[in-house]
């Protein structure tokens, strides 16, 4: 394969320091860095240390005519196979996303025909602010690609939402792109995942949940975004990072993954894979329930909306291919046949949940692939085997369907 390259922008914000380090890990999977640093970013890091690393001239100035005789600004933007932005300031994310061209930096994200991805990086306010969250989501109606920001310590002293991914995330973000796009069979196509368990609250410090770890759904995100997909992740509470190149939107009750999934449609695919809950407790306090006040001796529960038979009978942009799990104890294929016909989907994805099996929160899984046409069972394997074989299935589903 040749080798790949990335223009890396690099904005003025702390997270500076750690696009050095990015540098490095796109060099150690042979990806080539050629970069730019604005103004800002230079009160960060410094050219010099820039140009070391990726071993070319580090760009600053729009109106360098040195730069416009060696490469002009335009040939720049488009040199490179990906353009990179980390750390994407707040302000780096309103230019483009406002059509603003003021410096090199901001020039070259107006000028490049080629796929941007931003790695925010922020203090929690800013990344929450309305304005910021507006440009986050026009960048993404305009097709642009972002990794993180990921919660944790911040440099300000603050805790939360804004961190920049890490240097191997962002890296891994890139590789997913380039893999994507040199396979591609799902290019163009948009599929829904949903992905995880539901938290349904009860009080402030109490939910109804289920053991879902999140790992096969969020395998699929990671295998369907391989094969060229544009794939949004609807994941209830998980302990697992954003896969690459995947578009993950974090819910916590099951009426907020309803919301959201179906605010993700238009889809071309939609696989229910996250576990969630049927029911809620019908009242959820704002206080803590104390054991001294007579406590609970039972909790009313109320139904859920139902998500996989929402999708599927939607009579109006209803996704080509809509795919269930069903994790069952006994009886297993019996009852995942009964649930494909009762919710109206064109194929349900078997589990044995039973205990021994381990694929609750395991590494593997053990599933049978049920539709119209038949059945067919998988030898146990790794969650991110079943993922890849998964992927290729649906590409070929709805390759056929599109013919
Ligand atoms: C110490 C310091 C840290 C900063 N960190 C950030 C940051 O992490 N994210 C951000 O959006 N802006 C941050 N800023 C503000 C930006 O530097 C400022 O908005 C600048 O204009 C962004 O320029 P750029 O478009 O070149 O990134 C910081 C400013 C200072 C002085």
């Amino acid at each position: 394969m040749a080798t790949k390259s990335v223009l890396l922008i690099i904005g003025g914000g702390i997270a500076a320091y750690k696009s050095l380090e990015l540098i490095r890990e796109c060099a150690k999977r042979g990806i080539r860095t050629r970069a730019i640093l604005t103004r800002a970013g230079a009160e960060f890091v410094t050219p010099l240390s820039v140009g070391s690393l990726t071993g070319e001239k580090c760009y600053t100035d729009l109106f360098d005519l040195t730069d416009e005789a060696e490469m002009g600004h335009i040939e720049l933007s488009r040199a490179a196979d990906l353009v990179v932005v980390a750390p994407a300031t707040a302000d780096l994310l309103s230019k483009p996303a406002n059509g603003v061209a003021g410096d090199l930096a901001s020039t070259a994200l107006l000028a490049t025909d080629k796929p941007v991805l931003f790695a925010p990086a922020m203090n929690v306010r800013m990344w929450a602010h309305p304005g910021v969250q507006r440009n986050v989501a026009t960048l993404k109606e305009d097709g642009a690609l972002f990794v993180g920001p990921n919660e944790g310590d911040m440099a300000c002293g603050e805790y939360g939402a804004g961190r920049m991914a890490e240097p191997s995330e962002i890296a891994d973000a890139v590789e997913a792109y380039f893999a994507a796009s040199s396979d591609g069979r799902l290019k163009g196509r948009h599929v829904v995942v949903t992905a995880g368990p539901t938290h349904e609250p009860l009080d402030p410090v109490r939910y109804i949940a289920n053991r879902s770890s999140g790992k096969q759904g969020y395998a699929i995100a990671a295998a369907l975004a391989k094969l060229g997909a544009r794939v949004t992740l609807v994941s209830g509470p998980t302990e697992l990072p954003a896969p690459a190149g995947v578009d993950t939107v974090r819910v916590q009750t099951a009426r907020e993954m309803m919301e959201a999934t179906m605010s993700a449609l238009p889809a071309d695919a939609a696989i229910c894979c996250a576990a969630v809950a049927d029911y809620r407790p019908e009242i959820e306090t704002n206080q803590k329930i104390k054991k001294e006040r007579g406590g609970l001796s039972s909790i009313p529960l109320t139904e859920n909306p139902d998500i996989l038979r929402s999708i599927s009978s939607l009579d109006v942009g209803r996704p080509g291919l809509v795919i269930g799990f069903a994790a069952e104890t006994d009886d297993v294929l019996c009852n995942a046949e009964a649930k494909r016909k009762r919710k109206g989907c064109d194929w349900i994805i078997a589990n044995d949940v039973s205990s021994g099996t381990g694929t609750m929160g395991g590494e593997n899984n053990s599933v049978t692939v049920i539709s119209e046409a038949g059945q067919e069972s998988w030898e146990n394997m790794p969650k991110a085997r079943v993922a890849d074989r998964l992927a290729a299935y649906i590409a070929d589903a709805l390759s056929k369907r599109a013919t």
